[in-house]
Parts: structure tokens; sequence; C-alpha cells
């Protein structure tokens, strides 16, 4: 007996002394695997590698928001879907991948219109430039606004300087005032009082500005406020790009990556709670944070502890009742709601008659936009494959249109679009897309507890891939510090 209590202390103290020759590492759980998720995850190895050990949570499918429709054989971006020029981020990840990039085209034949009864601008001209069309209906305006944002775009470009130099910020209110005084500024104000104090004139932030923020975001210049209207406005004035194959295929091919690495874990399952465990006795082992999660095809709910949770997905109002945070007395959940918006995939014609167009133009027209936001739908647009760059455009007969709106259109809605029943609904995906943004815009903490981080707060300043990209590497960086480990500093960061 006496002996076998000896044989058991002899392996414990074995057990302790591996643990002393190997530093013990930090456990890293990541809850959702979209693009955010992933690139935290690729980050935290970047600067940490062996000494993190890193979980990844996905109750649905790798890439989140990102996602391709398959329509006949053809695939479809049905998420985020543009990429601008200027995301470093984006870009390097893409080549480094190995994928490629292809142009979105920059002079697709459109009409613009209140809410079909008058058509208030059109690019279907054979004959004249789109430019001397720009700057014949909103003159001064037009000429500024490349200047302008050229300044907002540079400005909004020395995080890749920082974050290079292991610079980090605390909250998305501290994010926006190092780039630019004035993009935290912006977040105070609607986008339309923005603008008119910035002396642009009605005409240019009813159509212009107008139809950017209802395309990208969903919502109005009267509703959002002015930092994501100013993202949207980069989106429409400047060189677009999208992956081959689709944008997916990003958070894909890291994860794929990342899986060949020591210590990453992938589990499909549902994580129903985080919460901080507090432990009094110091000798008691363990995490600071316990994840509940049910695996996916079974109903046994595990928990496990960690060091670290990094929450991947935004929290608001509607998914409350689904995930239980321990939150801080600062951070309410239920003051944030998310836009649901719907990408519906039709074969049609659309309806030229009501535009009086003639028989070429109605051939060459690609889109419409709609600038009254009382509408049920915000535009309609003929779609390339994943795989199709501008040269390609338009090769198959049976155009494949998109059309975004708020809420589940009606057959009526969608006649008013196309000619009489000459059309098709193929699908229709509903997202809750972005959040439904506000003035002065209250922004979610970055670090929702002493253990637990929140990489989607950054998705309040503005929705897109590369802000979710920043904000991964942010967290990563913020993790490195507080773990006390050395931040590598390079800006050949992206490497497989
Ligand atoms: C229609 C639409 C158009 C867009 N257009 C553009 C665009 O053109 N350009 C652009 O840059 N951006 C665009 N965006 C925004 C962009 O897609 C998002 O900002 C980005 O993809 C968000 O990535 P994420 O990883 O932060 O979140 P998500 O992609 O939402 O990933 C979160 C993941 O967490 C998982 N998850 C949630 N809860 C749990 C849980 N409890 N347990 C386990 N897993 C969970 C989800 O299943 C999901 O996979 C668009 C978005 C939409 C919807
Ligand atoms: C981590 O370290 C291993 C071995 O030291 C190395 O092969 C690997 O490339 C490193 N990974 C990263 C992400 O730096
Ligand atoms: C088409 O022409 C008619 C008649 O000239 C006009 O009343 C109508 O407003 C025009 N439609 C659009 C969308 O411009």
């Amino acid at each position: 007996m006496i002996v076998r209590v000896g044989y058991i202390l002899l392996i414990i103290c074995i057990f302790v002394q591996c643990d002393q020759d190997e530093p013990a590492k930090t456990h890293i759980a990541i809850v959702g695997a979209g693009l955010g998720g992933i690139s935290t995850a690729y980050w935290l190895k970047y600067y940490l590698n062996d000494s993190v050990a890193i979980t990844i949570y996905e109750s649905d499918q790798v890439g989140g928001r990102l996602k391709n429709v398959d329509i006949d054989g053809n695939e479809y971006e049905a998420g985020g879907s543009i990429i601008h020029e200027k995301n470093l981020y984006m870009k390097r990840f893409t080549d480094e991948l190995g994928l490629k990039r292809l142009n979105v085209p920059s002079s697709m034949p459109y009409i613009m219109t209140n809410d079909g009864s008058q058509t208030l601008f059109s690019t279907l001209s054979r004959y004249i430039p789109n430019v001397f069309l720009i700057l014949w209906r909103y003159g001064v305006d037009a000429l500024r606004l490349n200047f302008w944002l050229d300044k907002k775009l540079s400005n909004f470009a020395r995080i890749y300087d920082y974050q290079d130099n292991g610079r980090t910020f605390n909250t998305v209110e501290e994010f926006l005032q190092m780039l630019d005084q004035d993009f935290y500024t912006a977040t105070r104000f609607s986008f339309r009082k923005y603008l008119f104090e910035k002396g642009f004139h009605k005409k240019f932030i009813n159509e212009i500005a107008q139809i950017a923020t209802l395309v990208n975001y969903d919502q109005s210049v009267d509703t959002i406020n002015a930092f994501p209207g100013l993202v949207s406005l980069m989106a429409s004035a400047s060189t677009l790009w999208h992956v081959e194959g689709g944008n997916y295929l990003v958070p894909k091919k890291i994860l794929e990556y990342l899986l060949k690495q020591s210590d990453v874990q992938f589990v499909k399952g549902y994580v129903k709670s985080v919460t901080e465990v507090h432990r009094i006795d110091i000798d008691d082992q363990g995490g600071n944070v316990r994840l509940s999660y049910k695996p996916l095809n079974s109903d046994l709910v595990h928990a496990v502890d960690y060091d670290y949770v990094i929450i991947a997905f935004p929290l608001h109002r509607d998914n409350m009742n689904d995930f239980v945070l321990q939150t801080t007395d600062s951070f309410n959940q239920y003051d944030y709601r998310m836009q649901s918006t719907y990408a519906d995939f039709l074969y049609g014609k659309l309806n030229c008659q009501q535009y009086n167009l003639t028989k070429s133009e109605c051939e060459r027209l690609k889109a419409i936009f709609y600038t009254n936001p009382s509408l049920p739908y915000r535009s309609v647009a003929q779609q390339q494959t994943v795989n199709e760059n501008e040269k390609q455009y338009k090769k198959n007969d049976k155009p494949v249109y998109k059309i975004f709106s708020p809420n589940k259109l009606s057959l009526s809605d969608y006649k008013q679009i196309f000619d009489n029943d000459n059309f098709q609904l193929i699908q229709d995906i509903p997202w809750l897309a972005y959040p439904k943004y506000e003035h002065p815009q209250k922004m979610p903490p970055i670090q929702i507890n002493k253990n637990i981080f929140y990489l989607n707060a950054m998705e309040w300043s503005s929705s897109c891939m590369e802000i979710e990209v920043i904000s991964a590497r942010n967290i990563a960086m913020l993790l490195t510090k507080k773990i006390g480990i050395e931040l590598k500093r390079s800006d050949k960061h992206i490497e497989f």
C-alpha cells in the first residue's frame, strides 16, 4: 500500500518536472471562424508561436459572412464582395496564399433613380465619358471628392505603420483618434450633417452619398453616422477587387495553414457561454475563463477552461439569449443592433420601359440604384461569377441579378424592378449583415473582461473585411504584451 502511494507521488513529480522544462503554454479560445476569428489565430501564431495553444470554435461555416452561392453551377459572392485597392492586409493575405485578385468593373452602365419615377443620373451614354457626366451634375463636389477622399485614405493607411511598429489601441475611439481626429468626430454626426458642414451640396448628399450608404450598409445618410459613411464613399470611388473563386477562400486557406502548425485545433460546435472563473486557491490550476459549448450532432454541453477567450462574432440584441457572456457594467449588449439585409439572386429582364430607354441602352444597362430609403429595395445589379474579371464581363446570355433589400420582398416588389413576369427568384439569403449605425455612435469595448476580448467591437466603427483583420492584429498584439512576450517587429508580417 505504502509502495503504491509513493509510486503515484513519483509520477506526479515527473509531471511537474516536465512542466518546468517546457514553459507553460497559454490556452486561447476563439469563438467564430469568420475572417476575423481566423486572422486572429493567424496573428497569435505569428507573435506567440509555440507558447500558445489555440482552439477555434465554429457553429456554422468557415468564412461566416464571406460565402458563395451556387447558381446552376456558377458561383457568386453572397456576402462581403468587394475589397478596396488600398486594403493592404487583404491584398497580402490573398497574394501570400497564392490566390488571385480580380478587378471588378470600374464603369458599369447604371441608372440612379429616386423610386423609379424619375431618372436622376445615368451612365448609359455611349459617347460621353462618365467623368464628364458626373462633373456636369455634381460640379465642384465631384472635383473635391477625390482629393478629399485620397487625404482621408492616406490617414487611414497610417494604421499599417502603427501596427508594424507594435502600436496597439484599447478602444474603438482610440483607434479612430490615432488615425485622424476627424474620424472620431465623424462618428458623432449623421453623414448628412457631416457632409453639409464640409461644404457638399444637397444634390451630392441626396444622390451620391445616399446611394453609397444604402448600397454598402443598407442605411441612409440621415441614420448612419459619418465614419461608415466615409467608408461607403471610399468604396464607391476607387478601384475594387475580389478574390478569384470567392473571398471566403482567404479564411479557409489560412485555417488550412494553421491546422498544419502545432497546437491549433478546430472544433465544430455552438458556444453557449463564456464566463470568468474565480480561483481562490492559487494552486488550483487551469484557465480563468470557462467556455461551454455543444458539439455538432450532440446534446451534451462541454465545459473547457482557457486563459483567454476571444469573441469573434457580433454581440447584439438579437443573439443575447442564445449566448451568455459575463460582461462589465460598461457593456450592455442590448444597446447594439444589426441591420438585416437580404441578398436575392434572380434571373430576369430589367424593366427598361419605365425609364424610357432605347433598346440599345436597355441592353447595356447593368444596374439600378434607388435613392429613396423608404422603398423596400436598394439596388439591383447584374452579377459576375467569382471567376470573372472586368474584361470577361457579361458572357452568359442569361444574366443573374442581385437585389439588396432590408426585408423579404414580395412578388409585387420584383414586378416593379423586372419586366412583367419576366423574372425567376433563384435564392434569397437573409443576413444580419452589419451594425445598425447611429449618431452619436456608442462603441462596444474591445476588452470585455480581464481575460475576454471582443474582435467585432471594431465593426461599430465600420464593418468591412479589412477592419476585421486590423482588429485581429490589434488583439493578438494586446495579448502578446499581456503575456509578456516581446513583439516581433516586421513589415513582412504575412508569410505562409
Ligand atoms: C451582404 C453583405 C455584404 C457585405 N459587403 C462587404 C464588402 O463588399 N466588402 C467588405 O469588406 N465587407 C463587406 N461585408 C462585411 C464583411 O463581410 C464582414 O465585415 C466580415 O466578413 C465579418 O467577418 P467576421 O469574421 O468578423 O464575422 P463573421 O463573418 O460573421 O464570422 C463570425 C462567425 O462566428 C460564428 N458564430 C457566431 N456565434 C457563434 C457561437 N455562439 N458559437 C460558435 N460560432 C459562432 C458564425 O457562424 C460565423 O461563422 C458585407 C457583409 C454582408 C453580410
Ligand atoms: C513556429 O516555430 C516553428 C519551429 O520553431 C517554425 O517551424 C514555424 O514556422 C513557426 N511558426 C510561425 C507561425 O512563426
Ligand atoms: C419617361 O417619359 C415620361 C414621358 O415623357 C415621363 O413622364 C417620365 O417621367 C419618364 N420616366 C423617367 C423614369 O424618367
